[in-house]
């Protein structure tokens, strides 16, 4: 099994989307058996809730429906229990990198790294904007989900 952690701020915007549209295409591959998908935020105010409506909505747009996660907190156990652990922004991976064992700092990646041709390193927060923003956030996750499927099937599968 091959387990993968998306980390935003919050766990109610980014990283549930990247979640659930991540397993999605996992699931459409085939490969439910051999990937696990989770995510959580740094932060823990919105610990329980379950993503934003904005986000449902987005989501729900390309098909996908995260209604039920619920936020949850990063925690020290997370680093050995995924391979993955995939940042949104420079702020989430530089709390990440101080919060991992240091044998466990190559676990961690930027999203975006995985989109080269996005041309941009973050997801933008779109918490405290327009509902644009969130559809942004759904290109963004799509373009680097497959980017990062590519990555896995290259060095796991
Ligand atoms: P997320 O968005 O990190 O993508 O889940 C945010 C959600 C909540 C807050 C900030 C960002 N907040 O400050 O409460």
């Amino acid at each position: 099994m091959v387990n993968v952690l998306f980390v935003c701020l919050g766990n109610i915007c980014r990283s549930p989307t990247a979640e659930g549209v991540f397993r999605a295409l996992i699931e459409r591959e085939g490969l439910a058996g051999k990937v696990g998908v989770d995510s959580a935020g740094t932060g823990a105010w919105h610990i329980g809730n379950p993503p934003d409506r904005r986000a449902q909505a987005a989501a729900r747009g390309r098909g996908v429906d995260i209604s039920a996660q619920r936020a949850r907190q990063v925690e020290l156990a997370d680093f050995d229990a995924f391979d993955y652990v995939i940042a949104m922004d420079r702020s989430n991976h530089a709390d990440l990198t101080s919060l991992a064992p240091p044998a466990a700092r190559d676990r961690i990646h930027m999203f975006l790294a995985f989109a080269p041709e996005t041309g941009l390193r973050e997801v933008p927060d779109p918490y405290y904007g327009g509902a644009g923003g969130f559809d942004e956030v759904l290109d963004l996750v799509e373009a680097a989900s497959r980017g990062l499927l590519d990555d896995i099937r290259n060095r796991h599968l």
